[in-house]
């Protein structure tokens, strides 16, 4: 059998580091925001060159303070791809304001500059200067949201240009994408605020869940500061001037993600080998027109969270094909989230975003980690084939 993911393997090269870093929080009996917090925000900071790193609770809390931070809420409307996960709409909706779903690319799966572009003309028309309202909602747009799907950064020049001709924020969804950059310069980085996720499935996954937000800006992150401890002043804490969530990171957290921080590079680079053997053995059965193979802009733009291909008809037989035959393949995402019934409300119907529709439908997602052996992508791709022959 040739799982999806290898937790166990990952952690048994930090398990050493990551058993003593617990048992310091054990002894120090200092659960939240304490020294192994602080060690990662500083990591991060230096890895990725933010003037501020805040640890918190989660990704999707990481988005939904970057929202409220800069004051979306209530009357506003964000802009955000409909092929992507959950959290990135959900957050949204969570400060009171709007989501607005653009489409994707067709070879990337992501938004880029062209895409959020017209869903703007679209939804509110193509005034420069001027507020743009929402035409159904009368929702004010403030920001933009680009997905860094599937460990891919998305197109930061084209998109921060987009939003910068018409005063919008960027609040970046790099929840996948933790060591990419474009032109040398982090994902999280591009935008106003740049979130990450933690989740133990991720490149760089803790024991639960975790986030982290980026931001270049000494107010935004004076804010976020506050808003992830109830609103709380950071000198008094129980003076509040605005109402926060908790969303603080627990140091257990911190802990195990300082042990496999260090890690991440070689990590990193392994799954690009991996994806490289990928693209090699499959190139055949990509010339033939079976499937297409992910595009890939540079090499540092990419962290290969995901290796996800595209398969024209019966998708989901083909993934029922391969788990019958021992190989774990996977559907990220399988309805993309205009169609989703929570937001019916919203007004989109089936043929709306074709791109988004049209990736639910195809994609395929195979194993990659860092223990994933040469022969394991071998019996991957040989079982892949097989599936479609049938
Ligand atoms: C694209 C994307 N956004 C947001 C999230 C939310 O992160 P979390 O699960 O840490 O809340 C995830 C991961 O789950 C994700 O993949």
């Amino acid at each position: 059998m040739i799982s999806f993911l290898d937790l166990a393997a990952d952690f048994s090269e930090v398990e050493a580091d990551a058993r003593a870093r617990i048992d310091a929080v054990l002894a120090r009996q200092q659960f939240v925001l304490g020294p192994q917090t602080a060690e990662l925000e500083k990591r991060m900071r230096e890895r990725t060159g933010a003037l501020a790193a805040l640890a918190c609770s989660s990704g999707s809390d990481a988005l939904y303070l970057a929202l409220a931070a800069l004051g979306i809420g209530a009357g506003d409307a964000v802009v955000v791809p409909a092929f992507t996960f959950f959290a990135s709409a959900g957050a949204v909706v969570r400060t009171g304001a709007e989501p607005v779903f653009c489409d994707v690319d067709t070879r990337g799966f992501m938004a880029g500059g062209a895409q959020f572009e017209a869903a703007i003309e679209r939804e509110f028309g193509s005034r420069h200067g001027a507020e743009l309202r929402h035409r159904r909602s009368g929702a004010r747009l403030r920001a933009l949201m680009p997905v860094h799907l599937y460990g891919q950064a998305a197109a930061m020049t084209e998109i921060v240009g987009v939003a910068g001709a018409r005063g919008l924020a960027v609040i970046e969804d790099a929840a996948q994408a933790i060591g990419a950059d474009v032109d040398g310069r982090s994902v999280g980085r591009w935008g106003n605020v740049g979130c990450f996720s933690f989740y133990p499935t991720k490149n760089l996954g803790g024991a639960g869940d975790g986030g982290m937000l980026l931001t270049d800006d000494g107010a935004v992150a004076a804010r976020l500061a506050r808003l992830r401890v109830h609103g709380a002043s950071v000198t008094d804490p129980y003076l509040h001037e605005e109402v926060g969530i908790n969303a603080r990171m627990g140091e257990m957290q911190a802990a195990v993600l300082n042990a496999k921080l260090g890690r991440l590079d070689a990590w990193t680079e392994r799954r690009r080998d991996v994806a490289a053997r990928y693209m090699a053995r499959l190139e055949p059965l990509s010339r033939a027109g079976a499937l297409l193979l992910p595009h890939c802009a540079t090499a540092s733009q990419h962290v290969w969270h995901q290796f996800t291909v595209r398969i024209a008809e019966r998708r989901d037989q083909v993934v029922s094909r391969m788990e019958a035959g021992g190989v774990a393949a996977r559907v990220f995402y399988p309805r993309p989230l205009h169609l989703q019934p929570c937001f019916s409300a919203l007004g989109y119907r089936d043929g709306d975003l074709p791109e988004c529709e049209k990736a639910a439908a195809q994609v395929l997602c195979l194993p990659i980690y860092p223990s994933l052996g040469d022969d394991d992508v071998d019996r991957v791709c040989e079982s892949l084939a097989a599936a479609l022959a049938v």
